[in-house]
């Protein structure tokens, strides 16, 4: 079986570990416990195929005191989940910065990625519009999906697309 390993990044407190363990376990988690760093793993069957993903749940962006740090986490994955939260614009700065980042390490654009807006389900305190998604998508020729780890929207999706990306990349 082919195991890639994925790493999920973004601001702090965007939903990162409620997206993984969404994913991984399939429980939502309601309680803020800032995360140091997490590695989980699921097998996920796309296409007929049955791989292996070894997911890094990463501390949020502003925590990583140097750049050696980040590096040596972007330099572990084979594609990268970057997330931001629609309830807070300003956390789409850091998956801007982060996308950057990871092309100056990989050497390449051509990164298996996905974007993710969590927090879908809090309809009333959504700061991000679809307008802005929609022209972001099409400036970065990347994939979005929006997700509520609470409500299980979309999660699936999300690592589904990557896959199908890291096994043809
Ligand atoms: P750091 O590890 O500090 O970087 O944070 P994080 O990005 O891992 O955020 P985390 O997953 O811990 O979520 C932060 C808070 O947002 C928690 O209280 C979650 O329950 C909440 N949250 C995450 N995803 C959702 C969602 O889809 N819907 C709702 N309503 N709340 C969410
Ligand atoms: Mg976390």
């Amino acid at each position: 079986m082919r195991q890639f390993n994925v790493v999920v990044l973004g601001a702090g407190g965007v939903g990162k570990s409620a997206l993984t363990v969404r994913f991984v376990r399939d429980v939502f988690v309601e309680n803020y416990d800032p995360t140091i760093e997490e590695q989980y793993h699921r097998p996920l069957t796309v296409d007929g195929e049955l791989s292996s993903l070894e997911v890094l749940d990463t501390a949020g962006a502003e925590q990583f005191t140097s750049l050696n740090e980040l590096s040596t986490a972007l330099q572990s994955g084979r594609g990268f989940v970057l997330v931001f939260s629609l309830t807070q614009e300003a956390s789409l700065k850091e998956v801007e910065s982060l996308r950057k980042q990871i092309f100056r390490i990989k050497g390449s654009e051509n990164v298996p990625i996905v974007v993710v807006g969590t927090k879908s389900d809090l309809v009333s305190e959504r700061e991000v519009p679809a307008t802005t998604i929609e022209s972001l998508a099409s400036r970065w020729n990347l994939p979005f999906y929006e997700t509520s780890a609470k409500r299980n929207w979309h999660i699936n999706e999300v690592f589904e697309d990557l896959l199908r990306q890291m096994r043809v990349r």
